[in-house]
């Protein structure tokens, strides 16, 4: 001590990661007196060397800041198109590493730059990760920077919708980001008061929906608000997915290919999925529907103060882990404490909600539907 950090920001942008960005690096300044480089455009700009140096004054006035400073890809380490070509990048980026003479190499991203974390740590790169998404689905820390804020925007937009769904007398179907998990859909949808809330770990009948906006309507509710997970799935293609998964393991490599080709066709039709959702609802109801897909927006501008909070407590013990040495870690929340957990443990997992989690539980006790 002092030595030298790098930090670099992976995966999609998400509020919350130039607050954590500026805690890892004042702290590690302030508490510790070390250099801080920023590498640009996530591993990309590892492999290629690109970085400026961090000092006080590029870490002021970001804290509440959307997006990152530092920029983002989306990138496997080991598998890096170049020129068409599937690389494996890892050694060189180790070589990078090891040219600045880095203590420590602070990787800010979700479930997918876990794992590329973890894979750099298995060339000999010391490597600490810090949990962003607002997906909220990187395992083993009970929460991430930008779902609070993402949940917010959300929430708002519901608000918004029930105005002109009581007026019109609609069934309005809104889609939210999550990836391939329901918690931002399940948290905003009950914080928004939605009607129908559809998830994918809770494969829906489209008839049991249309059945609950009906008995709404009956009882004199003229309107509803279904909030759908972009990756939630109909009971049928959740069936239809489970006997391809069942397929691919059993065939032979050679028809694999075209199995995955499948599947991907299957995911990559969500967004026409939830306009064909409202489109099933308005016939089966006779109530008029629209869509609204808010996409992007989630995750865009200012964080909130809980996740300018959170980042910057995630921020600051990692500087205190770097310097204890501790690498090979995912800085993680568990309970009101901050603890490092092996990646090892952690990369490659999806923290989906549990079906007996609380938050389903308070869904189904005040009559919201959830589809099955
Ligand atoms: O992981 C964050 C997230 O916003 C997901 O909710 C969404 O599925 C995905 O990123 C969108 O990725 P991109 O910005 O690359 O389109």
């Amino acid at each position: 001590m002092p030595g030298t950090i790098g930090i670099l920001t992976a995966g999609g942008d998400s509020p919350g990661l130039n607050a954590a960005i500026r805690a890892v690096g004042k702290a590690a300044q302030r508490a510790y007196g070390m250099e801080v480089l920023g590498f640009k455009d996530g591993f990309l700009g590892l492999m290629h060397d690109r970085y400026e140096h961090l000092d006080s004054d590029d870490l002021s006035g970001i804290l509440t800041r959307g997006g990152t400073v530092l920029g983002t890809s989306r990138v496997k380490v080991d598998r890096i198109d170049i020129e068409g070509e599937k690389v494996d990048g890892r050694d060189q980026m180790r070589r990078v590493v090891e040219g600045h003479g880095l203590d420590a190499l602070v990787c800010l991203g979700g479930d997918g730059t876990a794992r590329n974390a973890l894979k750099l740590a298995d060339v000999g790169v010391p490597v600490l990760a810090l949990p962003k998404t607002i997906d909220n689905d990187v395992a083993g820390t009970d929460t991430t920077f930008g779902f609070d804020t993402a949940m917010y925007i959300a929430t708002e937009a519901i608000d918004r919708l029930h105005s002109t769904a009581h007026s019109h007398h609609r069934i309005m179907v809104v889609e939210l980001m999550g990836h391939s998990v329901g918690w931002l859909t399940l948290g905003a949808g009950i914080a928004g008061g939605a009607d129908v809330i559809l998830i994918p770990e809770i494969p829906y009948d489209v008839e049991a929906v249309a059945s609950s906006i009906s008995e709404r309507r009956a009882a004199g509710s003229t309107f509803s608000i279904v909030a759908v997970a972009e990756g939630a799935i109909s009971r049928r293609d959740a069936g239809i997915r489970e006997s391809m998964t069942t397929q691919m393991e059993d065939a032979a490599t050679s028809e694999r290919k075209s199995i995955k080709k499948k599947l991907r066709e299957l995911e990559s039709t969500r967004s026409g999925g939830t306009a064909q959702l409202a489109s099933t609802l308005a016939g089966l109801t006779g109530l008029e529907s629209r869509i609204t897909i808010l996409g992007h927006v989630q995750r865009g501008g200012t964080p909130t103060p809980t996740d300018r909070l959170l980042a910057t407590r995630l921020g600051t013990a990692c500087a205190d882990y770097i310097a204890e040495g501790t690498h090979g870690v995912l800085v993680a929340t568990r309970g009101d404490t901050i603890e490092p957990v092996p990646l090892k443990k952690v990369a490659g997992k999806t923290k989906r909600v549990p079906l007996d989690h609380d938050w389903i539980e308070t869904a189904r006790h005040l009559g919201v539907a959830l589809g099955d």
